[in-house]
């Protein structure tokens, strides 16, 4: 299922890309940068599941889809377009000022939903129905009943959930473009902490980031295995069709296994040869000792 709002660096046009390689073995969850959870939504619910993001606004949208879907959708009725009204709300989140839980989520999501690509900055000047996202948010809050929803920074996360059998699945800022999460303040050295955090794993890791010789170097250890790959550029393609995104999938456990798993398990694709056709193409550019 589609996830109920974009994000910046939401994972939609590799959604079937990540779920082919998530490990079959784990059965704990955990996405620590949740963002718009375009890979939550579309994943096989689990046994046990965690939704994280740093971003407090974002976490308390998500406590509301899913604990109170109809207070929001209610609240976000009559909300109205307009650059006058994004421009007060945007100034009002920023400001310390109380503002009741469901009312802030309403608030959030609305500039979500107005922004020019969801960078939650400038007002957007496109036409929005807000209540054909309502069917949507109902959906989400269903699939979101036995999710547990964090608001924690990636080590403390990180720390309280890891175990053999935990799968983390990790989309964190990309190199040089951290500066989009203003709100959290994510920063160049986080790409080093992170690193480090998860090369203490217990359980199992897959980790999406943008294609680039800092991050090669970091990952090229004993026991990860890096592949490339590429997606659509969503917003170069406005200007430029065809435009594509470079970009790496690095884990601590052999994915292309994990893929013939997907494969042979759950039958994801339905015809054989396309299947063959996407493991093959498979770029593997980092792989030492595998367990
Ligand atoms: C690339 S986005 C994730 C997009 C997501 N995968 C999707 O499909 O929409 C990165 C997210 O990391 C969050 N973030 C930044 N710093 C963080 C931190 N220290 N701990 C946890 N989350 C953080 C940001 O708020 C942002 O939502």
């Amino acid at each position: 299922m589609n996830s109920f709002m974009s994000w910046v660096g939401g994972k939609k046009a590799l959604r079937d890309a990540i779920c082919l390689r998530l490990n079959k073995n784990c059965d704990r969850y955990v996405e620590v940068f949740g963002g718009g959870g375009w890979v939550l939504f579309h994943k096989n619910p689990s046994k046990f599941e965690v939704y994280n993001d740093f971003n407090p606004n974002l976490v308390n949208l998500y406590r509301c889809v899913r604990d109170h879907p109809a207070e929001l959708c209610e609240e976000l009725k009559y909300t109205l377009n307009s650059r006058v009204d994004f421009h007060f709300i945007r100034k009002t989140l920023k400001t310390k000022t109380e503002i009741p839980d469901i009312k802030r989520a309403a608030y959030f999501y609305q500039i979500i939903r107005q922004s020019y690509a969801s960078r939650l900055d400038t007002y957007g000047v496109l036409p929005h129905d807000m209540w054909r996202n309502f069917p949507v948010i109902y959906q989400a809050s269903k699939r979101l009943q036995s999710v547990v929803v964090e608001n924690l920074d990636f080590e403390k996360l990180v720390s309280i959930y890891d175990r053999p059998n935990t799968i983390f699945y990790l989309d964190p800022p990309y190199y040089t473009s951290e500066r989009y999460y203003e709100d959290v303040g994510f920063t160049t050295e986080d790409h080093q902490r992170l690193c480090d955090v998860l090369m203490r794993l217990k359980g199992r890791f897959l980790l999406s980031y943008n294609d680039c010789p800092e991050i090669r170097q970091l990952y090229c250890k004993t026991g990860i295995m890096i592949e490339s790959t590429t997606r659509l550029n969503n917003i170069a393609l406005k200007y430029e069709s065809g435009s594509q995104y470079p970009e790496l999938f690095i884990s601590n456990y052999n994915t292309y296994e994990e893929g013939l798993l997907s494969v042979r398990q759950i039958n994801l694709f339905e015809d054989e040869k396309d299947t063959e056709r996407l493991l093959k193409e498979r770029k593997i550019i980092w792989k030492e000792t595998m367990n």
